[in-house]
This record gives structure tokens, C-alpha cells and sequence, in this order.
């Protein structure tokens, strides 16, 4: 398939499936206790995984690139991605490793979200792997930061791949770099959009997303766009030019599950974008989607 229905590109995300198992509890528990939850279930995860359920939910033609190991955990997941429809072409089958999977605890009382996440052995996908993907097929390409010197050189292919294109049929690129982990931070320097979390920002000592935009600026390149999500604070992102833009949250009724709410806003954001809408509209759409899910289990009812 050249691209998704009636010849739309599509958008690709790179990064980790991992399995869920969550555990609703009425309150979060104590160390070292022995109590029952409210409800449990399995639930495909992980940041790129769960902005493709979203994508898909709002319908774009999407497909996922990460890596799995066979196993009753990967037959799960590979079942969960096509009942959304995202395409799986490109996952990466590993013939040794486990499939990272996290234990999750969901607090009724505050909506909070508590991640053990196993994530060890599995290699992550190569740049030999992303020279298979056929770009033609893409509008939109997304990082989640993990092997972050393949992942560079996946994105210079892109690079490449754009400076022969009018700038009308260039693949747009994303980078969210989440976890504050060194190794990961040259990935700051690419792609047009770069998603900063709240736990990256406090790892560099800023206590509000303005302060962190405008703190990391030196780290992406000329003519990035940057953006950092706030949990119930909203979203701030910063212009090329160094204008700051902030949206509100929508805060649900009842907040009941946080988990991947952050992988909600950035698939909004990159929808909307790829759509072509401004930045504070993608920002504001961001905003009211992942509050949307942050007041439901899992992802059905957030459109
Ligand atoms: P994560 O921790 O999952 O990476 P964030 O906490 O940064 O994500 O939240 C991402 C977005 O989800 C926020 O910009 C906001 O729009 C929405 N959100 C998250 N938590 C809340 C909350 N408590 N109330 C309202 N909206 C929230
Ligand atoms: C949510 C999530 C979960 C996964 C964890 C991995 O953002 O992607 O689905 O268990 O984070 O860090």
C-alpha cells in the first residue's frame, strides 16, 4: 500500500511497544503490603506505540517502527496495533531478547500513574532498519528518543531524503526527548518539532516549561519548534523566532488515568500540525484531547 486510504501519506512512529499490565487501585499502596485492585488489565504501551493508538483514533493513516521479540506478549500487541489500524510493517522482529513489559499502577484517588518498566535486552531498531522504510510513503516521521546515535542517523536520511524535495513534499520530523538521560540528548538538535517533558526540564532545574523553552533554545537547531507539556499546567512551545505560546489544560471531570497522556498530547500536536493548523491551535487540540483521556481508561472515547 503506497500510502493510507485515497492516497493520503501517512505518519510514522519510532520509538517503544512495550506490554501494560495495569492495575486500577483505589489508592495508591504502601511498600511492602499485600492489597487487591479495582480492575486489571493488559494494555499495548509504550510512548510511539501509544501515539500511533491516538493517530489512528483520529484518523491517520499511521504505522509504527520498534522492535519485538515473538512470544505470546508480541501476538497481543500485534493484534492490538491492527484492531486501530496502524500499520506494522516495520516492526523489527528480534530472534533473541524480551518484549519490555511494565507493571503499572493507577491510582482512582488521583488519576496518578506509576510505571515499573522492564526494558533491558530487545535491541532497539537500527539505521539498516530504517533504510528499508520507503519515505515516498510518509508526511510526518516521529522520534521517541531511545538508541539516540542510530536514531540520528535515521534522521539525517530524512535529511537527505527532504533537500532534493520542494519544500511542499518534505517529510516533516519530530524528536521527543522524555527521559533525562544523557546519552539521549543530541537528539535535541534534530527535528523540526522537539517534544521536552516535564522530567527532562526538571532534570536541568527549570520549574515551568516557559523557563525550560527558553532555557534548552540553544539545543535545537535554527528553525525548530520546541514544545514541553505540563500535566495540569498545559502546554508552552516556542516559535523559530523565539515567541513563547502557552495553552491552558482541559482538565477532565474526574481525572482517573494519566497513563500515556503525555504520548496523547504529542500525537494531537503532530496531527494538527501535519494538518496544517497553527501552532497554538495544534497546542490547544493537544491539550483537549489528552485531557480528554486523562478522564477515561485507556484511549477508547478520547475522540
Ligand atoms: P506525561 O507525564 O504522560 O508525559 P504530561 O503530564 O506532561 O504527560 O501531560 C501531557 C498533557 O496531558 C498536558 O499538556 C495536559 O494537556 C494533559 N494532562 C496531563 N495531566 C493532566 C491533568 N492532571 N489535568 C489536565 N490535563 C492533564
Ligand atoms: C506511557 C508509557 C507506557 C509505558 C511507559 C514506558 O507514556 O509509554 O505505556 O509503560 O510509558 O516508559
Amino acid at each position: 500500500m503506497a500510502a493510507g486510504a485515497g492516497g493520503e501519506k501517512r505518519i510514522l512512529c519510532v520509538g517503544l511497544v512495550c506490554l501494560d499490565v495495569i492495575s486500577v487501585v483505589d489508592a495508591y499502596p504502601a511498600e511492602d503490603t499485600d492489597t487487591r485492585c479495582l480492575s486489571q488489565r493488559w494494555q499495548r504501551g509504550g510512548n510511539a506505540s501509544n501515539s500511533c493508538t491516538v493517530l489512528a483514533l483520529l484518523g491517520a493513516p499511521c504505522a509504527f517502527m520498534g522492535s519485538l521479540a515473538p512470544g505470546h506478549a508480541a501476538d497481543f500487541i500485534v493484534a492490538d496495533f491492527r484492531r486501530r489500524g496502524v500499520d506494522v510493517t516495520h516492526v523489527a522482529w528480534q530472534p533473541h531478547g524480551d518484549v519490555p513489559c511494565a507493571c503499572c499502577v493507577v491510582s482512582a484517588a488521583s488519576g496518578s500513574r506509576t510505571i515499573v518498566l522492564h526494558d533491558t535486552n530487545l535491541p532497539d531498531v537500527t539505521e539498516r532498519d530504517f533504510a528499508r522504510v520507503d519515505l515516498a510513503q510518509y508526511k510526518w516521521i516521529h522520534w521517541e528518543a531511545r538508541n539516540a546515535a542510530e536514531q540520528e542517523r535515521m534522521i539525517l536520511r530524512v535529511e537527505r531524503h527532504n533537500s532534493a524535495l520542494p519544500p511542499a513534499q518534505r517529510i516533516r520530523t519530530s524528536v521527543e526527548v522524555e527521559k533525562p538521560r544523557d546519552e539521549l540528548l543530541p537528539l535535541l538538535a534534530h527535528g523540526d518539532v522537539v517534544f521536552i517533558s516535564k522530567d527532562l526540564a526538571k532534570h536541568f532545574g527549570y520549574n515551568t516549561a516557559a523557563e525550560a523553552l527558553r532555557g534548552l533554545r540553544g539545543r535545537v537547531r535554527p528553525g525548530a519548534t520546541m514544545i514541553c507539556a505540563w500535566a495540569e499546567e498545559g502546554a508552552d512551545a516556542l516559535e523559530p523566532d523565539g515567541t513563547l505560546v502557552h495553552v491552558d489544560a482541559f482538565p477532565p471531570e474526574r481525572l482517573v488515568d494519566t497513563l500515556g497522556a503525555g504520548d496523547t498530547f504529542n500525537a494531537a500536536v503532530i496531527f494538527a500540525l501535519s494538518g496544517g493548523q497553527s501552532l497554538r491551535d495544534a497546542l490547544t487540540f493537544g491539550c483537549r484531547i489528552a485531557g480528554k483521556k486523562c478522564g477515561i481508561h485507556g484511549y477508547d472515547g478520547i475522540v
